[in-house]
Order: structure tokens, then C-alpha cells, then sequence
């Protein structure tokens, strides 16, 4: 009896593909606490259509964090998390490092359309050695939030140029003081961490500034990024207009916080900010606007390209489980629930035709138009070290500690030396 009960253990681990004592898939996810909170309905939902068991792991909200708590047992070889979220950022060093499950043989046996996804998105992200490795859940963008109320009141028209935010952010902050001390002009990410380097990005982007030049030569030194980092360092010790602590906690969800709280005229921060700017208990619920990040005057306007992806753990021991899963958050109905729920921004093309979202995401045209001026963060394996030298150096211009010019000169020798390294 006892090795009859042994063997049908056997057979199920077995026949089920996953060998865990408990039969569950994890599920690695991070992000804004209402979106982790949005991800466990999700996952019931797969659950009840499955009957399968899948546990959440909660993950921080940034992403440096993120990364860390999946490098750490993927490096180990553990077969936890199965499934993951990636941000864009780091794919390619998570398929050079050989983590991920390649997923042509699934795409192709469920006849699986991947067409329906953004193809210069998939081309040019999750394909890796000729595998699709990953596939984009969402796609991020940065954009600029505004007081619709305050600019009317002040007589102020919606910024075009960084030079139109310094202006009314001066003036309106002077005059909003007088009621409300906390009160500052413009709100941005500006702390020692990736979020940092999307920013960055931007504004060097749209002073016709970059990273690297078409032939890949590594110009973070330009005469264009060192007067774009003035500028971010003015914004805080000069026009006074962005906060003290910008440089020193301000991510995605303190930036949120402030500008939703009403102490701020202008906010940098992804779609999802909007969302929740515009929930039933939101103070400014009915004041803000949305429109493209400004430029500096003869530049053009830039959104950094963001965004997240699934992808499924070599390690794992449910590899067919997860792949189901996968499918599941791709399929239509989770990818235009992500939307209208989160204002996710969605990788497949066929949602933005949908007429539920056209009605009640209207926004989702400028979200489109910022994604036409998206700027990527060089797709190197090694990116994360490059990020890591322009973190500290951008970080140490703004906070006051290090001369805009000497900082980048600083930061391209290093970076120049990490591809030197890697190349060897
Ligand atoms: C958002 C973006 C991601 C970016 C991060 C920076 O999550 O989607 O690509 O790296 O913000 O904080």
C-alpha cells in the first residue's frame, strides 16, 4: 500500500513536470504597491481557469532591488522564482548570462502570435542568439504631469522647453509659497539609482546630447550632456525649483507622492502615475494634465523607453507551467485589464484599438506620441555596470559634490574602461 501511495507521488511529480513538495509555480513581481496588489488578482484568476497553485513573490518597488533579488538565485541555480518580470534594462544581461528558457519551440508548437507584439520592442530586446528569450508586458515611457488649475490660474500655457518649466515653476512656486510652504516647481527622479539614468537620458536626448553615437563610440562627456546636467543641478541649488532631496530620495513613488499630494506644478514619472493621480481619493484628481516631457530650445523632446518583460528561469522545475502562465498575462484579456486597471501602456498593438480602452484611456494618444520620441538605454549585457559609473557620477553633479563637466569626464573614462574589460 505504502509504496503504491509512493509511486503515484512519483508519477504526478513526474507527469506534472514540477518536483517541489508543494505543487506551485512562484512568480517573482515587484512595482508600485497597488500594482503587486493588482498582480495577486491576476494570479487567482489564472488559479480558478487552472486550478493550478501559484505564490507571489513580492518584490520591492525599485529596480536596482529587483534586479538584486533575482540575480541572487538565479546565480545560485535555484529553481525559485520560475517566472519573472524583467525590467528592459536588464534582459540582455540576463540572457547573456544563459538564465532564461528559450521559447521558440513553445511559440511555435501553440502557434503562439507573437506578431501581435511590437516588433522593433521584441526585435530588438528579447530575442537573444536567434531565441525569443523574453516578451514585453508592458512599455514604459516618461512623460510630464502638470496642475492644469495652477497654470490657468497663473496664466501660464503648457511647457514646451525646459526653459518654460524654469520659468513658471518660479513664478508659480513663488506665488503658491505664500499658502503652502512644501510647495515646489518641478518634481523629478533624481536619487542615486536607474530611475536617475532615465531622467538623465532625457534631458541629454533633448539637447541633442546621447550616451553613445551611432558608431558606438561613448560620448557622455559632450558639450550637450555637460550643459543638460547643469541644468538638472540648477534646478535644485539655482532656480531653487525642484526640492533639497531630490538628489537624495527621490524615486518614482516619493515623486508620485509629492506632486499627488498637491505640493508640486510639474511631475516627471511613467503612465502609471496617472492612474493613480486621477483614484477617487486623489487630491488633485481633477487638476492634472498629461503631455510630453519639454525639450531645450533647438532640441527635440525624448522619453526614455522603459518597460518590463516576463521571462521564464532556466532553472525552473515548471518550466510548462510558467510557459501557460506566461501566455495567460500576454493574452488580450489580462494585457487590456493591465491597461485599464494599472494605465499601462500595452506591448500588444491590438489593444489600442480596443474601444473600452479608446473611451476610457484617452490619454493613451499621448502615451503614443511620447513612445514616438523614446529614447533606449544601450542594450549591453554589461549596461548595469555602465548605469552603476553614471549613477554615481550624475548623482554626485546634482547633489553639489562634483562639477557637471569633471563628473561626465570622469564617468566616460570609466565606462570607456568597462568596454575595454569586457571586449578583452
Ligand atoms: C520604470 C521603467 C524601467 C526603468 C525604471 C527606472 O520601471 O519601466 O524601464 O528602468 O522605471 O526606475
Amino acid at each position: 500500500m505504502k509504496r503504491l501511495f509512493l509511486l503515484v507521488i512519483i508519477s504526478f511529480v513526474f507527469f506534472t513536470g514540477c518536483t517541489k513538495n508543494e505543487h506551485f509555480l512562484t512568480f517573482a513581481v515587484g512595482g508600485a504597491p497597488n500594482e503587486i496588489d493588482y498582480w495577486e488578482e491576476i494570479i487567482r484568476e489564472f488559479e480558478r481557469k487552472t486550478h493550478r497553485t501559484v505564490k507571489l513573490l513580492r518584490q520591492p518597488t525599485d529596480t536596482d532591488l529587483r534586479r538584486q533579488s533575482l540575480v541572487i538565485p538565479l546565480k545560485a541555480g535555484e529553481k525559485d522564482p520560475d517566472i519573472f518580470l524583467m525590467d528592459v534594462a536588464w534582459v540582455a544581461q540576463f540572457a547573456a548570462s544563459n538564465w532564461l528558457l528559450p521559447l521558440n519551440n513553445n511559440i511555435e508548437s501553440d502557434s503562439f502570435d507573437i506578431k501581435q507584439f511590437f516588433e522593433t520592442v521584441v526585435c530588438g530586446v528579447d530575442v537573444y542568439k536567434g531565441e525569443v528569450i523574453s516578451l514585453p508586458v508592458y512599455i514604459d515611457c516618461g512623460l510630464l504631469y502638470f496642475r492644469k488649475d495652477l497654470l490657468k490660474k497663473y496664466d501660464c500655457s503648457i511647457p514646451e522647453t525646459w526653459q518654460d518649466i524654469q520659468q513658471y515653476a518660479s513664478k508659480i512656486q513663488d506665488e503658491e509659497r505664500k499658502n503652502n510652504p512644501s510647495f515646489f516647481g518641478f518634481v523629478w527622479q533624481g536619487a542615486q539609482y536607474e530611475g536617475l539614468i532615465c531622467n538623465f537620458i532625457e534631458f541629454i536626448a533633448s539637447n541633442g546630447g546621447d550616451i553613445m553615437d551611432s558608431c558606438g563610440n561613448i560620448t557622455v562627456d559632450s558639450k550637450e550632456n555637460i550643459q543638460s546636467l547643469q541644468f538638472m543641478r540648477d534646478l535644485i541649488h539655482k532656480y531653487k525649483i525642484s526640492p533639497p532631496n531630490t538628489f537624495t530620495e527621490m524615486r518614482e513613488e516619493e515623486v508620485r507622492a509629492f506632486f499627488e499630494g498637491g505640493n508640486a506644478l510639474f511631475e516627471r514619472n511613467w503612465p502609471y502615475a496617472w492612474k493613480l493621480h486621477r483614484s477617487e481619493n486623489s487630491p488633485i484628481k481633477e487638476k492634472v494634465g498629461i503631455t510630453l516631457l519639454p525639450r531645450f530650445k533647438g532640441g527635440e523632446n525624448a522619453a526614455a523607453l522603459g518597460g518590463w518583460h516576463i521571462g521564464i528561469s532556466k532553472y525552473s522545475d515548471c518550466k510548462s507551467e510558467a510557459w501557460e502562465l506566461m501566455k495567460f498575462i500576454l493574452s488580450y484579456e489580462i494585457q487590456k485589464k493591465l491597461c485599464l486597471s494599472l494605465g499601462w501602456n500595452p506591448s500588444r498593438r491590438d489593444i489600442y484599438d480596443d474601444p473600452d480602452v479608446k473611451k476610457k484611456m484617452p490619454y493613451m494618444e499621448v502615451v503614443k506620441k511620447a513612445s514616438s520620441h523614446a529614447v533606449a538605454r544601450p542594450n549591453f549585457p554589461y549596461y548595469t555596470l555602465v548605469s552603476e559609473v553614471l549613477q554615481r557620477y550624475v548623482n554626485a553633479a546634482i547633489s553639489g559634490k562634483m562639477a557637471p563637466n569633471k563628473a561626465l569626464e570622469q564617468a566616460d573614462k570609466e565606462i570607456e574602461e568597462i568596454i575595454r574589460r569586457y571586449h578583452e
